[in-house]
């Protein structure tokens, strides 16, 4: 079901686990497969200097968070604002249709950490 590219992002996710005082952490879900998914970022002067993912979903949801982690690094907030789940796709060379909404988790997980680091900020 799944490209060469996915199952070796999957396979070689590095971005695992959770930065300790993370400046924005963002935890969402999906609803329909109940699949849930948390990033947490370090973040200097506008930037985000780390990005880890803790995944609890599909292969798909695994591969996502690793490629959209690797995409935030080194961005301005909003500058990763603008990083779209059809990016994250486009890097990894397309997924299923019906695996379309685990690359949306990604995109909604980038959008609640930085929320979460400007609202601890009072921006
Ligand atoms: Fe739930 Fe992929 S099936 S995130």
């Amino acid at each position: 079901m799944y490209n060469k590219k996915v199952l070796d992002t999957y396979a070689n996710a590095k971005n695992t686990g959770e930065i300790e005082n993370a400046d924005g952490v963002g935890t969402v879900g999906n609803a329909s497969c109940g699949d849930i998914m948390q990033i947490s970022l370090k973040i200097e002067d506008d930037r985000i200097v780390d990005a880890k993912f803790k995944t609890f979903g599909c292969a798909a949801a695994i591969a996502s968070s690793e490629t959209a982690t690797e995409m935030i690094k080194g961005k301005t907030l909003d500058e990763a604002l603008q990083i779209k789940n059809a990016d994250v796709v486009e890097v990894l060379e397309g997924l299923p249709p019906q695996k379309i909404h685990c690359s949306v988790l990604a995109e909604e997980a980038i959008a609640a950490a930085i929320k979460d680091y400007r609202d601890k900020q009072g921006k």
